[in-house]
């Protein structure tokens, strides 16, 4: 049904639909997402197929501009790319004024935000070519703060990157200033990351991509609404869960690695205790993301010779839970972030550093979803609510409060 002509037609319907479980908030051609069949596509290309055959940056093309890109186009909108992968020294006096405790993605969204200024241009995207700079502008300048953010938390120097590389491998680069004795670059680390960026990379109206449309649907800039979305992704209902899952399981092997006590927590309604990394809001039978990443991670923890005790747990406590009355009636699964943390585990990337891992991956998404709001010139985005609260009252005078 569509809302607004309903409204119209009948002058004054509202529906309230809290969490917006069953509202469409816009039209999209850019991912299609069956939760009841664990279907998954970008621009019609299967997520499975993707993640298989393609890469990263390519897969951002295609979101972005809808279509696979042509080898020259690939090659261009690399080197655009390449060429704004530099951030103006005044943001890392920015950085520098963080605490070294900030959690990296307070420190990301803050300096997404900064980037505005630094680039005042790229709030007017009315032409396609203003549109196109700020989307090569952050998609260069974003892998630097995720690993800036790294390296602060870390308290490490700076890092610079080396345009000779390929996205991932650069991102790396920057991260952990390969080659070094302890991490080279290492083509099953490559190919795993490559993966798990692509299943991050949209996954339609979610709580972050809203946040990016709403913010942007003011038309503030897209490094602005970005920030927003970097805001939102950081709870752990949504991005932070892959930072919970690996905390859970961690507490979990301290604990004795006994997974069934966790589980009976999980099911007990006086206790507000989830198993992260379980359920998810659309996919109701499986998330086709999580088989995926769940090879992938077998992949790389055998090829880098990693016997992770984690794994074990994981492993364990997702085929007790999937085998429990409690999960099986609620439809409830592993999502992508069960496995995900496994994985950057064994890449070294440190646990609060998961989610702007995430944010790195579903950049290209927040973009094309940007994008088409814009193009679209869809209005603001302003929902209404139903009052519930007092009727008109006299105001009372501090004395007699
Ligand atoms: N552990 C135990 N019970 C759960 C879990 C869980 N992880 N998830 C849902 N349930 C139960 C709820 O208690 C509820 O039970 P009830 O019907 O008896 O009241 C039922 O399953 C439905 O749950 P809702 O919260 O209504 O489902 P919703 O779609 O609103 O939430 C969400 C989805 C937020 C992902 C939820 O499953 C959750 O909190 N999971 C853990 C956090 C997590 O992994 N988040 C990552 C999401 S994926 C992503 O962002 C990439």
């Amino acid at each position: 049904i569509d809302i607004s002509t309903l409204r119209t037609v009948t002058s004054g319907i509202t529906t309230l639909d809290a969490g917006f479980k069953n509202t469409s908030s816009c039209k999209s051609a850019i991912t299609f997402l069956d939760g009841e069949k664990g279907i998954l596509r970008y621009r019609g290309y299967s997520i499975e197929e993707l993640a298989e055959k393609s890469e990263f940056l390519e897969v951002a093309y295609l979101l972005i501009f809808g279509e696979l890109p042509t080898k020259e186009q690939n090659a261009k909108f690399h080197s655009d790319i390449q060429k704004t992968a530099l951030v103006d020294e005044d943001v890392k006096k920015i950085l520098d004024g963080f605490p070294k405790s900030a959690h990296p993605m307070g420190v990301l969204s803050a300096l997404t935000s900064a980037l505005t200024a630094f680039n005042p241009k790229s709030v007017n995207v009315d032409s396609e070519e203003d549109m196109y700079r700020a989307i090569v502008k952050i998609l260069g300048k974003f892998p630097v703060l995720v690993a800036w953010a790294y390296r602060k938390e870390e308290g490490l120097p700076l890092s610079y990157g080396d345009n000779s590389l390929g996205y991932v491998e650069n991102f790396l680069k920057m991260m952990f200033e390969l080659p070094n004795e302890k991490y080279k670059m290492n083509q099953t680390v490559v190919k795993a990351l490559n993966k798990l960026l692509i299943l991050h990379a949209d996954h339609e109206q979610n709580c972050s991509t809203s946040t990016v449309r709403i913010a942007g649907s003011s038309h503030a800039g897209l490094f602005a609404s970005i920030s927003a979305g970097i805001s939102a992704l950081w709870g752990p209902l949504h991005g932070g869960a892959n930072q919970a899952v690996i905390e859970m399981l961690e507490e979990i092997k301290e604990d004795g690695g006994g997974y069934q006590k966790y589980i009976e927590k999980a099911k007990d309604k006086n206790d507000p205790f989830r198993l992260m990394g379980f359920g998810h809001r659309v996919y109701k039978n499986f998330d086709p993301r999580a088989n995926i990443i769940k090879v992938s991670a077998e992949e790389v923890l055998n090829d880098l010779g990693i016997d992770d005790p984690v794994l074990d747990i994981a492993r364990g406590l997702a085929k007790e839970a999937l085998s429990d009355e409690y999960f099986k009636s609620r439809n409830l699964y592993p999502n992508v972030d069960f496995y995900s943390g496994i994985i950057y585990r064994a890449l070294g990337i440190p646990v609060p550093m998961f989610t702007a891992m995430f944010a790195l991956g579903r950049l290209p998404g927040w973009i094309a979803q940007w994008k088409e709001m814009r193009i679209k010139k869809e209005p603001i985005s302003r929902p209404r609510q139903l009052y519930i609260g007092a009727t008109l009252r006299p105001f009372v005078e501090e004395s007699k409060r």
